[in-house]
């Protein structure tokens, strides 16, 4: 027989699960056996995680959210509730960020914009899951930084702010909340092979340009949405139950 996975029988809701590292954490977390909940802004995306999961035997569903607004994120946490009856993980993963540029050349309504998806965001799962981990008497939220919050690249400079919110923001839930047997952790990593990567860059993705970025990372390549995965399971596995207020760099030693 076989064993069963680190997250057998744990419900995981992921905001930003249409793509990137939240597409590879929804596969990890649901190969370990948790029930996914997809919350993508892109509907397109979400639905086509959700039925790749459901292809391979998983239960999952998706929802469409965007992680700004109260309304959605209550009615995220009602469909995960109301399908799978309870709420373990929570993965603040959506973000987005302005094109690498000389900061005063972000104007404000995009400023507005980037702290309402990035920071507001964090209140906002807050707001909805903390009734439910406490009802519970457990839950962990995973928030999903970037080494931006440590060594900050010039021309991301309202981007690497509101990263470093992220990093404040859950050690401060994860002392407040201990009480209540509630795991805060972030994940911090380096430039990725994602969608998100030239807006990063800020130059064409050409090999001469990609060379730069990787003399940056002591490890020699940009970081997988895999890795992050595999460093989300490791903190939503409850063998990790001691375990809060860390934000895990995943940046092949970046920050060192
Ligand atoms: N790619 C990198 O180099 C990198 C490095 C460090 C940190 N990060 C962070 O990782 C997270 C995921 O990034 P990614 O690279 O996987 O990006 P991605 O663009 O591949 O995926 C982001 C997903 O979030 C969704 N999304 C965007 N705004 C949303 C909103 N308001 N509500 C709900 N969903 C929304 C998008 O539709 C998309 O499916 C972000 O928080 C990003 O800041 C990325």
């Amino acid at each position: 027989m076989s064993n069963p996975g680190r997250l057998q029988g744990l419900v995981a809701i992921i905001t930003g699960g249409g793509s990137g590292f939240g597409e590879a954490m929804a596969h990890a977390f649901a190969r370990e056996g948790a029930r996914i909940v997809v919350g993508d802004l892109n509907v397109e995306a979400g639905d086509r995680v959700c039925a790749a999961l459901v292809a391979e035997g998983h239960e999952a569903i998706a929802c469409r959210v965007d992680v700004s607004q109260s309304d959605d994120m209550r009615a995220l946490v009602a469909a995960a509730l109301a399908r799978f009856g309870q709420i373990d993980i929570m993965v603040n993963n959506a973000g987005m960020s302005h094109a690498n540029r000389p900061m005063l050349e972000v104007d404000e309504a995009f400023f507005d914009r980037l702290f309402a998806v990035n920071v507001k965001s964090l209140y906002l799962s807050a707001v909805h899951c903390v009734p439910v981990f406490r009802r519970q008497r457990r839950g962990c939220f995973i928030n999903i930084g970037s080494t931006a919050a440590v060594r900050p690249r010039p021309g991301l400079t309202w981007y690497n702010g509101s990263k470093g919110a992220v990093t404040l923001i859950t050690k401060s839930m994860a002392v407040e909340l201990a009480p209540d047997n509630i795991r805060v952790n972030a994940i911090n990593p380096a430039l990725a092979e994602t969608p998100l990567l030239s807006t990063f860059m800020g130059v064409a993705d050409t090999a001469e340009n990609r060379a730069r970025f990787l003399a940056s990372i002591p490890l020699g390549r940009l970081c997988q949405p895999s890795d992050v995965a595999q460093a989300a399971v490791f903190l939503a596995d409850p063998a990790s139950n001691f375990v809060t207020g860390v934000c895990l760099e995943v940046d092949g030693g970046r920050c060192i």
